[in-house]
């Protein structure tokens, strides 16, 4: 009898759980609790127990009784009383998309650049924003008193100017040539400094990437060979190009590469200042000087080197006319990219 109770007891859990509509579970009442249902059955067979069983078997049959009237009570409220008005969770909607942020577009550009000098064999080298006198401005060739060093607008850090902020990435040049012999194949990203006033076209603090190639027999012609490639495959394939001598005290000969404005394709707009060529980086041949200063033979060892802005070059690509927008951390500027 006990294990009879038991068992109606399991079954009916089991067919309530089952049962989803509205027929089923009145198949489940009909079954179990009507007045010939299993429940009824179990208290008819109980008259005939012997008397000493019958206190123990009762119990059990109403805390049974009592059990499964309410777990169904409670199945139809849900199913179709308050429960189910109250019940505003629909299963059915799909869950809500959590916002994902995303690289900066600056940091995206930085990768850009990393992975072709990467297909080209170039790994990637990094240096500190605070620098001494002697790897920003020095150990590149820059004399003391020599002009090229107040075109730099330098943040100096201590009193007597020998520590500064970075200008430039060019130290780090200096620091990847001291640790190690030619052949040398390093791409230098980072952030750098300038004490200039904020405008639409230049910032206190900005990112370069800057790249030095050396080994023996590097000519000119690598130079450009390696820059032309880059351009291609960050502008695309039918990008003009062109170099134009300039000065850097730490490469020589130098040169400044321009691209065809990719926005008027060359015609002239408000991008190229309406002369049809952009610049994008400044490069030259290592100056020997510089590999006197970190122990490589000159007479042996020849190399380039180049450093491009990354925010322009960010700023040229997306037709971004204010670069101030890149720090400004404007979801809406910043989702487009
Ligand atoms: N350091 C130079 C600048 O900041 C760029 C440069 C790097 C030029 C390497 C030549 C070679 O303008």
């Amino acid at each position: 009898m006990i294990g009879n109770i038991e068992s109606v007891r399991k079954e009916f859990a089991r067919a309530l759980e089952q049962a989803t509509t509205r027929e089923q579970l009145e198949q489940v009442r009909i079954k179990y609790l009507a007045r010939n249902g299993l429940v009824a059955e179990l208290f008819e067979h109980m008259k005939s127990l012997p008397a000493d069983q019958k206190p123990q078997a009762g119990k059990l049959l109403n805390s049974l009784k009592v059990e499964v009237q309410q777990a169904f009570e409670e199945k139809r409220n849900l199913m179709e009383g308050e429960g189910a008005k109250n019940d505003t969770l629909d299963r059915t909607m799909p869950g809500r998309p959590r916002p994902l942020g995303s690289k900066h577009p600056i940091t995206q550009t930085i990768d850009e650049i990393r992975q072709i000098f990467r297909s080209m064999g170039f790994s990637s080298a990094y240096g500190p924003e605070i620098e001494t006198d002697h790897y920003n401005f020095e150990a590149l060739n820059f004399p003391p008193d020599h002009p090229a060093r107040d075109m730099q607008d330098t943040f100096f850090l201590s009193p007597s100017k020998s520590v500064l902020l970075r200008t430039h990435t060019s130290p780090v040049q200096i620091r990847t040539m001291e640790g190690q012999r030619p052949p040398v194949r390093e791409i230098m990203p980072g952030r750098v400094y300038r004490n200039e006033a904020v405008s639409a076209r230049s910032l206190v603090s900005f990112h370069q990437v800057e790249g030095l190639y050396v080994d023996t027999g590097v000519t000119f012609s690598d130079l450009k060979g390696t820059l032309v490639a880059f351009a291609r495959q960050f502008y695309g394939k039918d990008v003009r190009y062109k170099f134009r001598p300039t000065f850097f005290p730490f490469t020589e000969p130098s040169a400044d590469m321009y691209i065809s404005c990719f926005l008027c394709k060359g015609k002239g707009c408000r991008m190229c200042k309406q002369n049809g060529w952009l610049e994008i980086l400044g490069s030259g041949m290592v100056h020997p000087h510089l590999f006197r200063n970190v122990g490589y033979d000159p007479e042996k060892y020849s190399g380039f080197a180049f450093g491009m802005g990354i925010e322009r070059i960010a700023s040229l690509r997306y037709g971004v006319d204010d670069i101030r927008m890149f720090y400004e951390n404007d979801v809406r500027f910043l989702n487009q990219f």
